[in-house]
């Protein structure tokens, strides 16, 4: 049986993948701090696939915690790495606090794949390392510019660490999957996005709205160069982005990738504007949601969407379920929260 480390896998991205590998026959292994996710997930994870995942509470930017954890635990096929901070808007205003905890985990989990040959590394990259890409839909060879935030300045350094890294490490290989805007919950609405206090994502804004734990929904910018002047972004379901790491894993350990550093823009390759989503919950759920217009968010990008053809073509994995899927699913998640 493969066995895979998930860090972060209690958090929203990595419980459905979590999820999917369990499903798919891997062992499964969690770390996670704790510090944007709730230990329940774990009982919700035995609850959908009769397996509750062997799970360790540490902070990986703690150098001498992750070194004893690979010091004990080293048989891993892969690893998959989520653990980090992932707000764009927050990045802006505490940037240190990004770059000590998204580099400082990442340095450790490379340190302990180094120290015992663990060979293969998927790593949660994002498509804010295009910044506002000049040209639309974006590749996986459009360029790399300056990030708009330190979020995405973190993935930028990120992959930068694992190719350096990779480079200069016998058997080392990795993929980072550079995510565009995940949104949904599990079909079986006992896992899906938790954000502890108020959320910087849109979906769950819009849910915890309509559930009256918001007042209302700020609509941050109308003003943009796009057809109704709210942004633009590509809207993926979870289930779809977790299976994707399954695939890449599975590249990985067949050892069918070829070069030791590849990256994939893993989206639906369709772009939908903050107006867009609105109508599309308002229509799937019959759910009216309260909204204004406010001023742009520091950070934000004004549209992005993914151009998915290589991770089609190369991947073999392409996106199954659509936005009103995703849109419909947050809400069913919402509505057992409350239940
Ligand atoms: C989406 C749009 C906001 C909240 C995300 C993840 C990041 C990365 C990239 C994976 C923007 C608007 C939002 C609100 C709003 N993904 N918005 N009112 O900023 O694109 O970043 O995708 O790595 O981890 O955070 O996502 O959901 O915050 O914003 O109008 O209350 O919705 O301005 O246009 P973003 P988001």
């Amino acid at each position: 049986m493969n066995k895979v480390l998930i860090t972060g896998g209690t958090g929203y991205v990595g419980s459905h993948t979590a999820v999917e590998f369990i499903e798919a026959g891997f062992e499964v292994v969690i770390i996670d701090n704790l510090s944007n996710s709730k230990i329940e997930v774990l009982d919700r994870i035995e609850k959908i696939t009769g397996v509750k995942p062997e799970f360790h509470e540490f902070d990986l930017s703690d150098n001498q915690k992750t070194a004893d954890f690979f010091q004990k635990n080293k048989n891993f096929d892969v690893i998959i790495h989520f653990a980090a901070y992932k707000a764009v808007g927050e990045s802006v205003q505490k940037p240190l606090m990004y770059y000590r905890n998204n580099l400082n985990s990442l340095m450790n989990i490379l340190q302990g794949m180094k120290d015992y040959q663990i060979e293969n590394l998927i790593f949660s990259s994002s498509c804010t390392v295009y910044g506002q890409p000049e040209k639309l839909p974006v590749t996986e060879k459009s360029p790399i510019i300056k990030a708009n935030s330190p979020y995405g300045n973190t993935k930028q350094i990120a992959e930068e660490i694992i190719f350096d890294t990779i480079n200069s490490t016998k058997n080392l290989k990795s993929i980072a999957l550079r995510y565009f805007n995940p949104i949904g919950a599990h079909k079986s609405a006992l896992i899906g996005e938790l954000p502890l206090g108020v959320p910087n994502n849109l979906i769950p804004y819009v849910t915890q709205t309509v559930a009256g734990i918001r007042e209302q929904l700020s609509v941050f910018g109308d003003d943009y160069n796009t057809p109704d002047g709210t942004a633009i972004r590509d809207y993926i379901h979870v289930v779809d982005l977790a299976k994707a790491h399954l695939v890449a894993s599975e590249r990985l350990i067949s050892n069918k990738n070829k070069t030791n550093f590849e990256t994939f823009n893993i989206g639906t390759g369709n772009g939908n504007s903050v107006m867009e989503i609105i109508n599309t919950f308002e229509e799937v759920t019959g759910k009216k949601i309260n909204y204004k217009i406010s001023p742009r968010r520091e950070g934000d990008i004004e549209q992005v969407w993914a151009d998915t053809t290589y991770a089609n073509k190369e991947l073999g994995w392409k996106t199954e379920l659509s936005l009103a899927d995703a849109l419909l699913s947050s809400w069913n998640w919402q509505k057992k929260l409350m239940s």
